[in-house]
C-alpha cells in the first residue's frame, strides 16, 4: 500500500538511475501519486522504458532521458532537458550509483574515480544546477540523495563506495544549510540490503547468512525505500532537512556481536525505601 501525498500530484520529478532497482521503484511510487517523472538511465534503455510504462500505468506521466553521469556536460544536458520537459522540477532524487567491492591494495585511482564520480560528484553537480534553477524560478523544491548504511559502518572491500556515501550525507547537510533560505530541502535515504535485479540471485543464495544480521529477519523491498523517499519528498516532511534516514531492518541498531543464549535474570534489585 502506498501512502497518498496530495502535494505530489502533478509534481515534476527527476529520478536518476531509474532503469531498474530502487530508482525504478521510486519512479513507480511517484507515478502512483500522479506525478510527472523523468526516468533517467544510462545503459538499460529497455529497463527505463519499462519504468516509464509502469509510471503511466500507476497514474503518472513519464519520459525517459539518457545520460552518463560521469560527464559534467551530460549532467547539464540532463537537467536542462528534464527542466524543459515539465517546465520546472519540484523533486530530484539522486539515486544512480555504482558499487565497487575491491580491496584497497588492489583497486587504484581508476576505480576510485569511477565510484566517486557517479556517487558523489554527479549528485553535487546535478543538485547545484537544479537548485540554481529552482531558486531563479522561486520553486521551493526537494532534493534527495540515495546513500547507504555503508555511510555509517565500515566494511572490508567497500572503501570507495563507503567513502562516497559518507561524503554524500555531509554534502546533503551542507546543501540543506545553504539552500534553506530558498525553501529547498535536502535529505538522504540510507537503505540496508535490498535485493534488486543486479543482486537478486546472489542475495537469494546468501539469505541464511544474512538473516542473523538483520533484526527484522528479512531483506528490504524496493517499495519500502520508495515509500520513505515519497515521505521525504512531500510536504509531510516539510520541517525536515539536512538529515539521512536509514531503512535497514535494524542492522545498524545492533552491535555486531556473536549470538549468545538469553542471559539469566540478575537478582531482583532492592526495594526503594520510602522515607
Ligand atoms: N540495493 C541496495 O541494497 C542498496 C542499498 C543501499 C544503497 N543503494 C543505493 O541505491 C542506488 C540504486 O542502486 P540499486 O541497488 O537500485 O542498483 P542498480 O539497479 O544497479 O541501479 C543503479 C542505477 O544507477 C545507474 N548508473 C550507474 N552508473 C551510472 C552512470 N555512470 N551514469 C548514469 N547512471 C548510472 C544505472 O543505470 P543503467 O543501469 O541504465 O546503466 C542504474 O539505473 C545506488 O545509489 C545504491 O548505492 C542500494
Amino acid at each position: 500500500m502506498t501512502t497518498q501525498y496530495p502535494d505530489l500530484k502533478g509534481a515534476r520529478v527527476l529520478v536518476t538511475g531509474a532503469s531498474g532497482g530502487l530508482g525504478a521503484a521510486m519512479a513507480r511510487a511517484f507515478g502512483a501519486q500522479g506525478a510527472r517523472v523523468v526516468v533517467h538511465y544510462r545503459t538499460r534503455a529497455e529497463g527505463a522504458a519499462q519504468t516509464a510504462l509502469a509510471v503511466a500505468e500507476a497514474g503518472g506521466e513519464a519520459v525517459k532521458l539518457r545520460a552518463d553521469l560521469r560527464s559534467e556536460a551530460a549532467i547539464e544536458r540532463l537537467v536542462d532537458d528534464a527542466w524543459q520537459q515539465w517546465d520546472g522540477l519540484d523533486v530530484v532524487v539522486n539515486n544512480a550509483g555504482v558499487v565497487l567491492k575491491a580491496a584497497i591494495l588492489d583497486a587504484g585511482s581508476r576505480w576510485w574515480d569511477d565510484v566517486l564520480n557517479v556517487n558523489l560528484r554527479a549528485p553535487y553537480l546535478l543538485s547545484r544546477r537544479v537548485a540554481a534553477r529552482m531558486i531563479d524560478a522561486g520553486i521551493r523544491g526537494t532534493i534527495l540523495h540515495n546513500s547507504s548504511i555503508h555511510a555509517r559502518r565500515s566494511t572490508r572491500y567497500f572503501s570507495a563506495y563507503a567513502a562516497s556515501k559518507a561524503a554524500l550525507e555531509m554534502l546533503a547537510s551542507v546543501q540543506a544549510l545553504e539552500w534553506a533560505e530558498h525553501g529547498i530541502r535536502v535529505n538522504c535515504v540510507a537503505p540496508g540490503v535490498v535485493p534488486v535485479e543486479r543482486t537478486a540471485t546472489a542475495l537469494a543464495e546468501a539469505e541464511e547468512l544474512w538473516r542473523p544480521h538483520i533484526p527484522l529477519g528479512r531483506y528490504g523491498r524496493p517499495e519500502e525505500i520508495a515509500e520513505l523517499t515519497l515521505f521525504l519528498a512531500s510536504e509531510a516532511s516539510g520541517w525536515t532537512t539536512g538529515q539521512s534516514y536509514v531503512a535497514d531492518g535494524g542492522m545498524l541498531a545492533r552491535i555486531d556481536m556473536p549470538r549468545r543464549p538469553r542471559p539469566p535474570l540478575p537478582p531482583e534489585p532492592d526495594l526503594i525505601e520510602d522515607d
